[in-house]
């Protein structure tokens, strides 16, 4: 009986949160033809993730990568929710709320009460403990961790996480799903901050360290990171593209989870986001948008 489900792909994916990775994992889901229940208790978050998928839709159009019709059709694919109980319909789930352990442990043990007994639920969580996650469940086999890159729809990594007690046979069905959104995987042991990130964000705390002490500009320090090791972005443009509240709380389980000084978040990055400067999305990060 279990064995069918190896590779099974889901009918309907439920995503919960509607902000930029969960509203991009939904797109990216229905740009791929699987229909997509997107749940968010904020009926103006939904509603901003919504408008994020159209506009994102449109990127794609204009580039002639899309035909208006199939951006209409993906948008029809998506029914936006504000509560859990549809989920009910959902044969594989991705949590992507902000990275809060006791956040993402109460929603987990929300959608154990309300999914089908074989339904996968995975975690697009950065750096928190899949294991630990899973223990809010009464199906921690069941449960495992799909980070994906922001932007999802257009990076082409997706990092999966076994768990302490993920089976295989849930791991094999994310990568299957990961597979059918056309993305490369990699795959992790449970450790904080798992591959990407363990890397990554080392490297950007680092970049505030070098602006703090003054050895040179934001712009500098980008720059050469930019073109100096051929990078899209440099550091601290990637900071607040992926957001400063989520560089810190990564770079808290980094040093909780290992210990080693060398993962102290940087005051300045600290000082950032006590300020409320949380990069592009509040409009003030290292620079200032809009
Ligand atoms: N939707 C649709 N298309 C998009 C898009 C979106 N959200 N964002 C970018 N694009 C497309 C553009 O249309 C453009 O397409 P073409 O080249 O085919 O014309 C292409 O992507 C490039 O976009 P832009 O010209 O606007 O800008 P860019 O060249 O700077 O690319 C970027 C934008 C793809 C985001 C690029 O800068 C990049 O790859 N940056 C690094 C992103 C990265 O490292 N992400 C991972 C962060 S780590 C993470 O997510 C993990 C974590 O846990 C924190």
């Amino acid at each position: 009986m279990a064995s069918k489900l190896v590779g099974a792909l889901p009918k309907v994916l439920g995503v919960v949160g509607a902000g930029q990775m969960g509203s991009g994992i939904a797109q990216l889901a229905a740009m791929n033809g699987f229909r997509v229940l997107l749940q968010d208790a904020n009926s103006d978050a939904l509603g901003r993730g919504m408008e994020g998928v159209s506009k994102s839709l449109s990127r794609f159009v204009k580039k002639g990568a899309l035909t208006e019709e199939k951006a209409k059709d993906c948008v029809g694919l998506i029914t936006p929710v504000r509560e859990l109980a549809p989920f009910e319909e959902a044969d594989f789930v991705v949590e992507a709320v902000s990275e809060s352990e006791d956040l993402k442990r109460s929603i987990f043990g929300a959608l154990d009460e309300v999914t089908r007994p074989e339904a996968i639920l995975a975690s697009n969580t950065s750096s928190i403990s899949i294991t630990r996650i899973a223990m809010a469940t009464s199906r921690p086999h069941q449960v495992v961790g799909m980070h994906f890159m922001n932007p999802p729809p257009i990076m082409k990594l997706v990092e999966l996480i076994k768990g302490m007690q993920t089976s295989e046979e849930a791991f094999a069905r994310a990568e299957g799903l990961a597979e059918a959104l056309g993305k490369t995987v990699c795959r992790s042991e449970d450790r904080p901050g798992f591959i990407v990130n363990r890397v990554l964000m080392p490297m950007i705390n680092e970049a505030f360290y070098t602006l703090m002490e003054g050895v040179a500009t934001a712009e500098d320090i980008d720059v050469g990171m930019k073109l100096g090791t051929n990078q899209p972005m440099g550091p601290l443009t990637l900071a607040d593209f992926i957001g400063l509240d989520t560089c810190l709380a990564i770079m808290r389980v980094l040093h909780d989870g290992l210990g080693d000084t060398k993962y102290r978040p940087c005051p300045l990055l600290v000082q950032y986001v006590d300020a409320g400067w949380h990069g592009r999305k509040t409009g003030r990060g290292v620079y200032q948008y809009q």
